[in-house]
């Protein structure tokens, strides 16, 4: 149910924010896969919090623990637990939600939906349950350069109204880390770090795009109906706390095009596939992998949580100021996103090639 995710690479997680940690148990991975720890952990050092002023100064070790599934550095083909304990719980911190649900939270949703919610913190509509996709992505993205070199990039590319220019082909990871912001454009993420310092200086937050470049992606992967690529990237990506948009290619801007500027003449390519002279259609037609780069863009949008004061009324329906004091709060998420979008699309890709 809502937990998993995934046909046959299937990851499913648990855990809340504030108990005692949150984990995945990852089903479908082959046999005799080599697995580096140290390769899982760095993605979750890209995630963790209180990597820099521009996140939140909660502060998790978000060490990485294998329960199962690996021996000698190798997969069983079992399922592989993956677990990373919370060290860093503070729930008197959110004592001012109890009475008053957060504005655009996910506080009132979950009280519908279970008629109890986890005492504070968000629960798992934290951004504390992608730590475990962070590391199950991880894994997916090992077997994914095992198989045929399947290479992943994100990278910040917007925050607020600032954009920047970034190279879809030669970008790195080294590129996207030279920055706190994770912006490889360094024109434009000295604006991005100031403005984030500027809204988070004032209580507030403030949103951003996300781009990721999926490289080496052979052609014929994805599913022609309801499994298309793309329609599981988004579902992938729109599942991230705070992700509201996805547009792959030439997304919204390439509605406002004619064919003949928008179509992606192909060229005759390598020994074994043609290629494409322009990526419009951002790696993916007919739901199926055609061999160039997957583009793809995911916008999210300023946190819910700030410490401005904010007119709302609590759970009796009677008008209260919410103003939240204490608890750590990442004034704009698109940073610490890097590694999730990364992650759920080795997550999309690895169940694809596990179908191809
Ligand atoms: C990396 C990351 C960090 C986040 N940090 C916060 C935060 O500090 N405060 C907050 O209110 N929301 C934060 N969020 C977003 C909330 O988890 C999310 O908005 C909330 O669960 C409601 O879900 P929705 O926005 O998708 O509707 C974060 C999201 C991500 C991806």
């Amino acid at each position: 149910m809502g937990s998993s995710f995934g046909t046959v690479f299937r990851v499913s997680t648990f855990g809340e924010s504030h108990g005692v940690g949150v984990g995945a148990i990852v089903d479908g991975c082959p046999a005799q896969l080599e697995i580096s720890l140290e390769a899982i952990q760095a993605q979750a050092d890209r995630r963790k919090p209180g990597q820099s002023d521009l996140t939140t100064q909660r502060m998790e070790a978000d060490t990485v623990e294998i329960l199962s599934g690996v021996q000698n550095g190798k997969t069983l083909g079992t399922p592989i637990g993956l677990l990373v304990r919370n060290t860093d719980q503070r729930p008197g911190d959110y004592d001012e939600t109890l009475d008053a649900p957060r504005p655009s939270h996910a506080d009132y949703t979950y009280l519908k939906k279970y008629g109890v919610r986890a005492k504070s913190g968000g629960g798992r509509a934290s951004a504390r349950e992608t730590a475990a996709r962070v590391a199950a992505g991880a894994l997916a993205e090992q077997y994914l350069q095992q198989l045929c070199g399947v290479d992943i990039v994100a990278w910040v590319s917007q925050v607020g109204a600032i954009g920047s220019e970034v190279d879809v082909g030669t970008v790195s990871r080294a590129d996207v880390d030279s920055r706190a912001v994770r912006c490889p454009d360094h024109a434009a993420a000295d604006k991005m770090e100031a403005r984030i310092r500027e809204v988070r200086d004032e209580g507030d937050s403030i949103g951003g795009i996300l781009t990721c470049v999926c490289r080496n992606v052979p052609a014929g992967w994805g599913e022609p109906i309801f499994d298309k690529a793309e329609a599981l990237l988004a579902q992938a990506m729109l599942s991230i706390p705070a992700c509201k948009a996805f547009e792959i290619g030439s997304g919204f801007a390439g509605s406002q095009l004619r064919g003949s500027q928008h179509n992606d003449p192909f060229t005759s390519g390598d020994d074994t596939n043609l290629g494409t002279s322009t990526n419009n259609s951002g790696g993916v037609q007919g739901g199926i992998t055609n061999g160039m780069p997957i583009v793809f863009r995911a916008a999210f949008k300023p946190p819910a949580t700030i410490k401005c004061a904010q007119e709302t009324v609590n759970y009796a329906g009677q008008p209260v100021t919410l103003q939240v004091t204490e608890g750590r709060h990442d004034p704009c998420v698109v940073p610490r996103a890097v590694p999730i979008v990364e992650s759920m699309a080795a997550l999309v890709l690895a169940d694809l090639a596990r179908q191809a």
